[in-house]
Formats: structure tokens, C-alpha cells, sequence
């Protein structure tokens, strides 16, 4: 099948070297014409476990190619794929220009039917916003499909290859068998492909998402509460996820979730819902738990040092918002570092991938060292912000040798608290007895 996806963000090139994989032909289409030349001479634009090497090879095979120009991105291609940027506007609520302004542009484009796939997340009513945008220029036969994705960062290739389900939200049913044939390969394992309406899948996604966020915060709070009446989240945490209604996954506490999907989308759906005139109660306490949650190790630090932090430095572990990927959005580390600079004190940092995006963001107002251990140099204490699986099991010995104290702050819980102590480290981590 030969297929366009606008906008080779994130979720556009996943999509598009997933979809090529499968045989089809695919055409990117992005307005940065730099980003179009590199994707073109096969240079990755995106950090992400295994795509390198399917992009290369269908690159190769001319089944996925790159431009600048909608109108031929789009020709010959059945189906187009919309994975464009919905930032949140000022309210919070998901700006649609660009969705709306590439639509308006395919409406003057086409000649004969196609499927327009909204695969960016967006809220409720957007697959018919995009009707009347394609209508103004329009009138010939068309279909729109909400087509939500469920990748997660650092393992988006097999979310693609193997997803759990895929939800395509379409009235139509000329638009249904289309969008079936192309995710028949997909679902060879028996997984579900899940037919809706456009608005259901629309609100599925942000369901999704703001439960997931939710599972995060209430864990947190658990958390909270364990630190203060000398429970252990661990326990805690086994203790209910092996009740399959409430399942294991995603009851790890820590110091909150970032990335660019949860905040936002939790975001957009209280906006969404205020605008429905509904107070969407939980998802405000969710967020305001996370944005506590994400400092959560700051009070426990400057406990420690006697409220005194000025001179004090620090090695801090991770800076990306979670491991395997190098996006910093909404990252806990760069709170931590905002409140710790602010303090007076200094910090060495290291991340496997994320580093030379702080670099950009905060240049030397930090440290960024060569590896986890010299970040360790002479610092008062170390702060764990990502769990990167190569910090599970670090050389303790080193670590005690490098530091000036062996104080460790976790928001994370890599170690066993026992063991740890054993060392004789000053460990503090989330929702544990240190
Ligand atoms: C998330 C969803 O998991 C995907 O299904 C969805 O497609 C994607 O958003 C999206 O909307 O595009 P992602 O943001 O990549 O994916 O990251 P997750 O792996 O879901 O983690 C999100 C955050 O939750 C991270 O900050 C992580 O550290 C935190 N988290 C996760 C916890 O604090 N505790 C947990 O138990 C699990």
C-alpha cells in the first residue's frame, strides 16, 4: 500500500519505518527541509532502541523516502498519515493549527479518495474539524480516521511491530476496511483491533493516558503515606498489584512522570472536560500530586545538609524523564537542579543519552561528566533521577572512593535498602524506611 505520513517527529518516524517494514511504501513529508536532507542521507533525527536499524534498511530498499513537498508526498498515497504537533496552548487545551493548516492544504490538494489518519493525539471533535478543513477546498469523497498511537519512548518500536491493540475510530466503512488491511499484518498474534467512532478513539487515548497517570500519582501518594506511618511501598505494592483487577505494571513510585505525554494529556483532558462543563476531579489532584511529586526529594536533601546547601555539591544520575531516551520534557531532573542551583549548590551530571540536551538547555551552568562514576567526584552526596538500567548495579567500591560522603538520595528505589546499608551509605529513596 503506499502511504504518507506528515511530520517525522517522534510518532511520524516510528510510524513511517514500522509501516515501511511491512512492505508498504511510505513518503514523509516535513516542512524542515534540514531534517528532510538528513532522513534522506539516512541520518536519524530521534533516539530510539532499534529504529536506526529498520530506517536504514527500508531506506535502502526505497521503501520509505522524505520531502518537503506535500503534494507529492501525498499523490499517489491512499492513505495520509497526520503526525503533527499538538502543543498545548496557553489554557492547556491542544493547539490544532498545524493539524488544521496541513488539512486545509490536502483539501486543495486532493483529486480522488483517501483516508486521512489522525495519529497525533488529539481531543474529542477533532476528526470532524479536519472534515470541514479537507471540505473547504473539497468536495470529492474522502474519509477521516482517528487512529490513536500507543507508543511509549524507548520501546516504540515493538509497541508498533506487537501493540496490544489498535484502535481505529471511523463511521465509515470503505475507511474501516482500508485502515484493516493495513494493520492486518500487526495483529497476526490475536490481539484486537478495535473499531469505534471518531470521538471514542479520540477520548480513548487521553483515557488511556490520564489512567495511567493516575495509577503513577496514587502510587505516590501511597508513597507519602508509607514514609510517614513506617510502611514499605514494595510491600505495599506487590501486596495489591497481584490482584489482577488492580495488575503489577505501572505501581512503581518514584519522583513523578514527565516525558511529553502524560502532563500534557492529563492536561488537555481537564481542559476538555471543563469545556463539556465537567469538573474532572481526580485528574487535577493527579497533577498536582506529580508536580509535588517530581521535588519530592529536595525537603529529604536539605534535612540533611541542615537546610544549609550553598557550596554543597551534588552528583545527579539521569536526566532524561525516564531511561531509554533522550528527551528531557518535563524531566524530574531538571526541577531538581532548578531548586539545588537555586541553593547555592553545584552539580555534576550524567546521562547515557539525554546530556547534550541539557546541554542546550542550561549550557555550563552544570557539569556534565564523561561517565556515572566521575560525576561522583567529590561530591556530598549522589541523587538518582531516571532509573537507567547500567545505574541497578553500579561498583559500589567505586562509588565510595569517588565521593566525599557516601550519601545516596534515590527517587527512584534501584536498591535494596538493607544491602545499601549495609555499605554504610546514608540511603533516602521514595516511600521506603531508610
Ligand atoms: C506514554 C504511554 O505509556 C504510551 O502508551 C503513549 O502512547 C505515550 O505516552 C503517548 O501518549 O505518546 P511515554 O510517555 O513514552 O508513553 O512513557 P511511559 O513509559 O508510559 O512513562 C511515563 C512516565 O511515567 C515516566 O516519567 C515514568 O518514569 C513514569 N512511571 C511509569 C512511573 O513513575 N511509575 C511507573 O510505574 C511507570
Amino acid at each position: 500500500m503506499k502511504i504518507a505520513v506528515v511530520g517525522t517527529g517522534y510518532v511520524g518516524l516510528v510510524t513511517g519505518t514500522c509501516f515501511a517494514e511491512t512492505g508498504n511504501e511510505v513518503t514523509c513529508v516535513d516542512i524542515d527541509s534540514k531534517k528532510v536532507e538528513r532522513l534522506s542521507n539516512g541520518e536519524i533525527t530521534i533516539y530510539e532502541p532499534g529504529l536506526e536499524k529498520l530506517f536504514l534498511r527500508n531506506l535502502k530498499e526505497n521503501r520509505l523516502q522524505f520531502t518537503t513537498s506535500l503534494e507529492d508526498g501525498i499523490r499517489d498515497a491512499k492513505i495520509v498519515f497526520l503526525a503533527l504537533p499538538t502543543p498545548p496552548g496557553e489554557d492547556g487545551s491542544a493547539d490544532l493549527k498545524y493539524i488544521l493548516g496541513v488539512s486545509e492544504e490536502i483539501g486543495k490538494l486532493l483529486k480522488d479518495y483517501k483516508v486521512l489518519v489522525d495519529k497525533s493525539t488529539v481531543p474529542v471533535g477533532t476528526a470532524e474539524k479536519v472534515k470541514a478543513a479537507v471540505r473547504k477546498n473539497y468536495s470529492g469523497e474522502f474519509d477521516v480516521v482517528s487512529n490513536p498511537e500507543f507508543l511509549r519512548e524507548g520501546v516504540a518500536v515493538d509497541d508498533f511491530m506487537k501493540p496490544d491493540r489498535v484502535v481505529i475510530g471511523t463511521t465509515s466503512e470503505r475507511g474501516r476496511k482500508v485502515m484493516g488491511d493495513l494493520y492486518a499484518p500487526f495483529v497476526r498474534s490475536g490481539n484486537p483491533v478495535i473499531y469505534m467512532d471518531e470521538r471514542s478513539a479520540e477520548l480513548t487515548k487521553y483515557a488511556a493516558n490520564s489512567f495511567l497517570a493516575t495509577k503513577i500519582s496514587f502510587m505516590n501518594e501511597i508513597a507519602q503515606l508509607c514514609e510517614r506511618v513506617g510502611a514499605d511501598v514494595d510491600m505495599v505494592r506487590l501486596g495489591i498489584g497481584s490482584d489482577d483487577r488492580i495488575g503489577k505494571r505501572f505501581l512503581f513510585p518514584g519522583i513523578g512522570y514527565g516525558g511529553s505525554c502524560f502532563p500534557k494529556d492529563v492536561q488537555a483532558l481537564v481542559k476538555s472536560s471543563c469545556e463539556a462543563d465537567y469538573q474532572f476531579r481526580i485528574l487535577n489532584a493527579v497533577m498536582e500530586v506529580n508536580e509535588k511529586q517530581k521535588l519530592h526529594l529536595i525537603p529529604k536533601i536539605k534535612k540533611y545538609f541542615n537546610d544549609d546547601l550553598k557550596g554543597k555539591h551534588f552528583a545527579l544520575w539521569g536526566l532524561a524523564f525516564k531511561p531509554n531516551t533522550d528527551d528531557i520534557r518535563e524531566a524530574p531532573a531538571l526541577y531538581i537542579i532548578e531548586e539545588l542551583l537555586a541553593a547555592g549548590a553545584t552539580v555534576s551530571a550524567f546521562d547515557p543519552e539525554a546530556m547534550k540536551n541539557v546541554q542546550q538547555l542550561l549550557g555550563d551552568q552544570i557539569h556534565f561528566a564523561e561517565n556515572q562514576y566521575e560525576a561522583l567526584k567529590g561530591a556530598d552526596a549522589l541523587i538518582i533521577a531516571t532509573e537507567w538500567n547500567e545505574f541497578r548495579t553500579p561498583d559500589f567500591l567505586k562509588i565510595v572512593t569517588s565521593m566525599k560522603n557516601k550519601t545516596i538520595f534515590d527517587g527512584r528505589n534501584l536498591f535494596d535498602v538493607s544491602a545499601i546499608s549495609e555499605l554504610g551509605f546514608h540511603y533516602e529513596s521514595v516511600g521506603r524506611r531508610s
